[in-house]
């Protein structure tokens, strides 16, 4: 079957490719779960079910992944972070599995690196706070636009903040020189390109503890996805939720929609283009997807194994921070666009056509990430920037 190219009325951008569902790939890697679950303070995040989305969205149920508290950090990214940096640590000082947080500290202590990323918020407080958990420096550049209190964020986890007067993209390639010019330097970044996808593959990895728990918690309420909302920024979170179900032998192939500001939809653009394309970027408040550039390690899975593509505008997802927060989500304008992207294709004009291609009957269920907490910057100031 051929992806649709059709951009519906009232939609800034649709892209649907029902092929996706039927596409398989190698299982991903289940190590980061244990890991992880030997961590300080883990706890698999909420699985909340939303009775009053369920009517709206034309749904049989409707499930928010609530990531508002991961390890402590307002945000998912932490575990994929952590899991690429416990393996960066292992592969110095051949460690080997189980990988624990005493053992990967003393590792440190005898062979320490400075860890480099580039971010606007929650990616690099993340390496910041493995960092100094692990007893190790971090360099964290951020482009100029981003918000004070992010950057304090970062700065109170013990980190050196440099600001870059530029954008994203930028920022990246700044703090890929800055590591490339110092043989003591890791870069911990979470978008790959030619030459380097070992860090962004393993941080894909440890997404996959999030799409385990959801298993676990739909497993005990006795249904199985249908429908998976995804917000998109370089597309590493979308890559994990792929791999995850196309993956399996197990249980059946939900459909995966990733979701993209309409002023930063390099992915949507990319699938309709059927290459990976950059775009440039803007304003957005949806910080943490404001990226021009798909991963490459991304692109391909989510060409093949992605069914639906959507991009909206920050007053949609304004809403969606403002209602999950009535339901009693605390979510970013980030985390919220899985609720605006899904409405924007389940619900309005051309719905009939795109819930088709979707595969989603009235009584499928459906899952939103809501990869965030409440952002300070949430819902009024615009940034500029991802996290
Ligand atoms: C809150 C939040 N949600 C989603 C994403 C998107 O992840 P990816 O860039 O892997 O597509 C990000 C990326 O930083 C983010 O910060």
């Amino acid at each position: 079957m051929n992806p649709s190219r059709a951009t519906a009325v009232g939609n800034p951008g649709w892209y649907a490719n029902p092929a996706g569902r039927s596409w398989q790939c190698a299982a991903a890697a289940q190590d980061a779960l244990a890991f992880h679950g030997r961590l300080p303070g883990y706890a698999p995040t909420p699985l909340i079910e939303l009775r009053a989305l369920a009517e709206e969205l034309g749904a049989g149920r409707v499930f928010v992944k609530d990531e508002s508290q991961r390890f402590g950090l307002p945000a998912f990214k932490v575990l994929g972070v952590s899991w690429a940096i416990a393996l960066v640590i292992a592969d110095r000082r051949g460690l080997r599995s189980p990988l624990d947080l005493p053992a990967l500290r003393a590792a440190a202590t005898d062979d320490p690196v400075t860890l480099i990323t580039a971010t606007d918020g929650n990616h690099g407080r993340a390496v910041a706070r493995m960092a100094a958990l692990l007893g190790l420096p971090a360099h964290i550049f951020v482009p100029q636009a981003i918000t004070p209190a992010a950057t304090a964020a970062i700065e109170t986890e013990g980190a050196t903040v440099t600001t870059v007067a530029d954008c994203y993209d930028v920022t990246v390639e700044q703090a890929a020189a800055a590591a490339a010019a110092d043989p003591g330097a890791v870069l911990v970044q979470d978008t790959a390109w030619a030459g380097y996808a070992l860090i962004p593959g393993r941080i894909v990895e440890g997404y996959e503890t999030m799409l385990a728990e959801i298993d676990t918690q739909l497993a005990a309420v006795g249904v199985e996805p249908d429908l998976l909302a995804v917000p998109v920024g370089v597309g590493s979170l979308a890559q994990a939720v792929v791999r995850h179900y196309r993956g399996r032998s197990a249980g059946g192939a939900p459909a995966v929609l990733g979701v993209e500001p309409d002023s930063a939809a390099c992915v949507l653009t990319s699938l309709l283009a059927g290459a990976a394309t950059s775009v440039p970027t803007g304003s957005t408040v949806m910080a943490g997807l404001n990226t021009g550039t798909p991963s490459a390690l991304a692109w391909p899975v989510l060409h093949s194994g992605l069914d639906g593509a959507i991009a909206v505008a920050d007053a949609a997802t304004v809403r969606a921070v403002d209602d999950l927060a009535t339901l009693g989500v605390s979510t970013g304008p980030s985390g919220a666009a899985a609720l605006a992207g899904a409405r924007a294709a389940l619900t309005g004009p051309g719905a009939g056509q795109r819930r088709a291609e979707l595969g989603l009957s009235a009584t499928g269920t459906v899952v939103l990430l809501s990869t965030e907490g409440r952002t300070a910057a949430a819902t009024t100031a615009p940034g500029r920037s991802r996290s």
